[in-house]
């Protein structure tokens, strides 16, 4: 980490209580770590809102067993190979899998393939979460 700056914050007294609130529940140790995850999510979220490179993962729970779901998930993962740089397949039970694929690349087309693939149909759930590279990241 590079140099640490102090620099004072103004709240309101019912505000402050109430994030600090939050803080004891979330499990942070002190202000100052709880403003820099604040800051670096809004960071990460102007990072797709760019061109630039990022990372996420597409988690998909569905029914192998509906028909052709399977297959065209597997045309989309094959459709999008520059994109996918892991995946990894869970039997959760006799019925539900879970699929959880990590993705690299340009933001609209990582939303691209996970809207496909949320939208195809049998899909019980589907869930994309932006991540980042880590590299504009202190
Ligand atoms: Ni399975």
């Amino acid at each position: 980490m590079s140099g640490l700056t102090r620099f004072g914050v103004s709240l309101e007294k019912g505000l402050l209580e109430k994030w600090d609130g939050l803080l004891r529940k979330k499990g942070y140790s002190n202000r100052s770590e709880a403003l820099r995850d604040l800051i670096r999510a809004e960071l990460v979220k102007k990072e797709w809102a760019s061109k630039n490179e990022v990372v996420g993962a597409i988690t998909l729970i569905y029914d192998h067993h509906k028909r052709e779901l399977v297959n065209m998930l597997t045309n989309l993962q094959h459709d999008f190979t520059g994109l996918i740089f892991a995946s990894q397949h869970i039997h959760i039970d006799h019925h539900n899998c879970m699929e959880i694929i990590a993705v690299k690349g340009a933001p609209h087309k990582i939303e691209e393939l996970s809207d496909k693939m949320r939208g195809t149909k049998g899909v019980k759930y589907g869930a994309l979460s932006m991540a980042t590279t880590g590299r504009d990241l202190e």
